[in-house]
């Protein structure tokens, strides 16, 4: 039976992916600019099997119906361009809560193309491997590297040149990512869905795509020259206009909730008194917080004083995705 085990952490964009020119082949509208995570992340083994449909399993247990169906479309999808026809059960674990905004489908998907590429020994390079990995999830690219991270939108409609290219290597710059996690409720509108809400109805689509090509330049900039401020503020920025934008899709889509504002309100005030940090959101209630080394405990300690707050995990920049032998490597 052959099988194989892979890491891939997760990541979180400061410059953020929003929106799809391709819903089918999952293209993004938008490039986006990610900094890979130290401590989340997504290990699956995938082994083949003789029954006629794939098996998902999630922390050990039956995964939910709805996971264990994208799973299902996703090896679908990956059969269909490889070439491979066996059915597969996927165990797969998260060391941190699942589809809330904290990048589980970016870290998953990029774990579950980096088994089943070593598993049935493909030999992909990592641009095939990354247009695989787009095609589970937009920010699933990102996770198969390590450090800083930018995903292509390209232009070409197949999306063969929507994949994702390393930035800059895990010791290229010690800044760190605070996760401030608020409640561990599943979303109530996944990314899919809000992505398209927000192309279609909301007023301030243009204005996102307009800023958000200049974002990542700036970006591309400040992690070349360690500029934090730069980057801090730029992916503050990007964020925000992101949130604008979703809030005023029709009808109004809002991944935030009353301990998202006390965080918000907290990074501006640590600001004001002379501490640089600055804050991210994805398609969740939690807030991300960038900070130096030398601040990142006094940031750590004022988020977790907030009512609300769960906990707060500061991330370095992380490794890439990768198989791990001792668990299966390919066993073909
Ligand atoms: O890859 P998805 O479908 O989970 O979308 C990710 C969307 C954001 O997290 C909000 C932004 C990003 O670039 O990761």
């Amino acid at each position: 039976m052959r099988s194989a085990t892979a890491r891939a952490h997760s990541n979180i964009a400061l410059v953020k992916y929003w929106g799809k020119r391709d819903a089918e082949l999952n293209i993004p509208a938008v490039g986006s600019i990610s900094m890979t995570l130290s401590g989340f992340h997504t290990t699956t083994t995938i082994t083949e099997h003789d029954l006629d449909e794939d098996i998902v399993f999630l922390d050990g247990s039956p995964a939910p119906s709805a996971m264990t169906e994208r799973t299902a479309r996703y090896l679908d999808l990956l059969r269909k361009r490889t070439g491979v026809a066996r059915r597969i059960r996927t165990e797969t674990t998260n060391n941190f809560p699942t589809a809330s905004g904290l990048a589980s489908s970016a870290s998953g998907f990029a774990a579950l193309a980096t088994a089943f590429n070593a598993a049935f020994d493909l030999g992909l390079d990592p641009r095939r491997l990354g247009i695989l990995a787009r095609l589970g999830s937009g920010s699933a690219p990102r996770s198969l590297f390590a450090g800083f991270v930018e995903m292509l939108a390209g232009r070409n409609e197949d999306g063969e040149d929507a994949f994702a290219v390393p930035l800059a290597p895990q010791d290229h710059w010690d800044i760190r990512l605070l996760v401030a996690v608020n409640g561990s409720a599943t979303k109530k509108v996944g990314s899919t869905k809000g992505m398209e809400r927000t192309r279609e109805t909301s007023p301030y689509w243009d204005a996102w795509i307009a800023t958000h090509a200049k974002d990542l330049d700036a970006a591309r900039r400040a992690i070349r020259d360690r500029n934090f401020e730069l980057l801090g503020k730029t992916a503050e920025a990007d964020a925000l206009a992101m949130h604008a934008a979703i809030m005023a899709s029709r009808p109004s889509v809002l991944y935030w909730n009353p301990t998202t504002l006390e965080c918000i309100r907290t990074v501006f005030d640590l600001r004001e008194s002379g501490v640089p940090c600055y804050l991210t959101i994805d398609a969740g209630p939690h807030v991300k917080v960038l900070a130096l080394p030398e601040h990142s405990d006094q940031v750590a300690k004022r988020l977790r004083e907030i009512n609300g707050v769960a906990g707060v995990y500061p991330h370095r920049p992380g490794p890439g995705a990768a198989i791990i032998p001792s668990e299966g490597g390919s066993t073909s």
